[in-house]
């Protein structure tokens, strides 16, 4: 086996996996149709491309009421206040994810109660939930993270005893299913993002499903500058511009069009990767939950047993990315996130309750080994490059182990 492209090696690859996001005439001509009606933007909401595209993505995703917006962090702050969530209001989100699982709810006023995640899944602990509940608690965000989905029946269980929110952080999970059912149409609220690295994107947008036209109203006033839409009951509320533009629908209805064939390919090679990865020393995938019965791909996470595989994930991804595989070692703990370490951050800590801001001193042991040395997330695009694009990530990640001695000598080699 040939020395790492780390060292001076030929990479395994050297064509470069396919672009994201794919488009095609069909893009150019739904935006050009926009431009020439001279309707641009989301003012008065919806817009007919808008009233399209929030009719066909509840479709693809099996249920609930769509309400258009800018990005997939307004929606989980719209989501919060929809439901009344707010001032001195806890809202229990996992350690990994999106530093916006933890905004949202402070763009809210609420305080994100920080819980650690189930090892196995990388998505959040519902043991962790049950011990984080207190009086003030009134909302879960679960995140379904990468490829896998939180375990909804045992948060959902959780919520119902304790009479709380769920809002599902579901801005990987396009298309994915739980027993069946679409992620995001199973709590009260799913959250979508449609930023450009998303698998159905509109450049940036997101999409809230509420459970019911009552929620949906609601949202839709708040991102409307508060103007009255629930027929029945007439009323302003506070409310701002986070309404998603005319342009961006039209993209969406573009992207709806092709997600299930993207969708479909993305599942057979993932499984196609798994049957090789598995066998690689110190690889440990992620577990395969049975009631996830529709698995759906914004990048597929796997873990290295640094003691067994010979090195971390960062130097994993290195190598990898030298071999030219894209992939990436993850986001940082959420309680290590700058924006929580009182010398780094700017937060306003409310002095009302400066004692459930001191997310510097967590620890959030399982959390903590994903994001320090475990987790290696590879982008879907390799998925997007059929059988030879499987082939070549698993070759590397081969290579990679069998040499891990080599990259371990060179970082102690060093001169840092
Ligand atoms: C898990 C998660 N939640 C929320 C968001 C926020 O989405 P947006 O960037 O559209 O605000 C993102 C990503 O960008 C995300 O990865």
């Amino acid at each position: 086996m040939s020395e790492l492209a780390m060292r001076g090696g030929a990479p395994t690859r050297t064509e470069p996996y396919p672009t994201w996001p794919v488009h095609d005439q069909r893009d150019v001509d739904a935006v050009a149709a926009v431009v020439k009606s001279g309707r641009w933007g989301g003012y008065p909401y919806p817009g007919p491309h808008s009233a399209e595209f929030a009719r066909r993505f509840p479709e693809l995703q099996g249920g609930g009421h769509a309400v258009l917006m800018a990005n997939g962090t307004v929606t989980m702050e719209v989501a919060l206040r929809a439901a009344a969530v707010g001032w001195g209001d806890e809202v229990i989100v996992p350690a990994y994810t999106f530093q916006a699982t933890a905004v949202a709810p402070l763009a809210a006023g609420a305080i994100p109660v920080i819980v650690d995640i189930d090892p196995q899944t990388y998505c959040i602990d519902p043991q962790k939930i049950e011990a984080a509940i207190t009086p003030r608690t009134r909302a879960i965000i679960p995140v379904h993270l990468g490829a896998q989905m939180a375990d909804m029946d045992a948060i959902m269980a959780i919520a119902e005893k304790h009479n709380l929110i769920v809002i599902e952080d579901a801005a990987h999970a396009h298309g994915a299913k739980w027993r069946g059912r679409g992620a995001g149409t199973i709590g009260h609220f799913g959250s979508f993002s449609l930023q450009s690295s998303k698998i159905l994107t509109t450049g940036e947008g997101g999409v809230l499903l509420c459970r019911t036209p009552e929620l949906a109203a609601r949202a839709t006033s708040i991102i409307d500058c508060g103007r009255p839409h629930d027929e029945a009951e007439q009323v302003f509320t506070l409310g701002a511009n986070y309404r998603m533009t005319e342009l961006q629908a039209a993209l969406g209805n573009v992207a709806i069009e092709r997600f299930p064939e993207q969708a479909r390919q993305r599942e057979a090679m993932a499984a196609y990767l798994e049957e090789s990865l598995s066998e690689i020393p110190g690889v440990r995938l992620l577990k395969r939950d049975m009631r996830h019965t529709t698995r759906s791909f914004y990048r597929y996470i796997f873990a290295v047993q640094p003691e067994v595989f010979g090195a971390d994930h960062d130097l994993v991804c290195a190598a990898l990315s030298a071999e030219g595989i894209p992939c990436w070692a993850g986001y940082e703990a959420m309680h290590h996130y700058d924006l929580f370490q009182p010398a780094l951050s700017r937060l306003a800590v409310p002095c009302a309750f400066p004692e459930r801001f001191q997310f510097d001193r967590m620890h959030l042991p399982e959390a903590e080994r994903a994001c320090q040395r475990e987790a290696v997330w590879l982008d879907e695009c390799i998925f997007r490059a059929g059988r030879r694009g499987v082939d070549d990530a698993v070759a590397a990640i081969r290579k990679i182990q069998a040499h891990a001695v080599d990259l371990r000598h060179d970082e102690h080699c060093s001169p840092d």
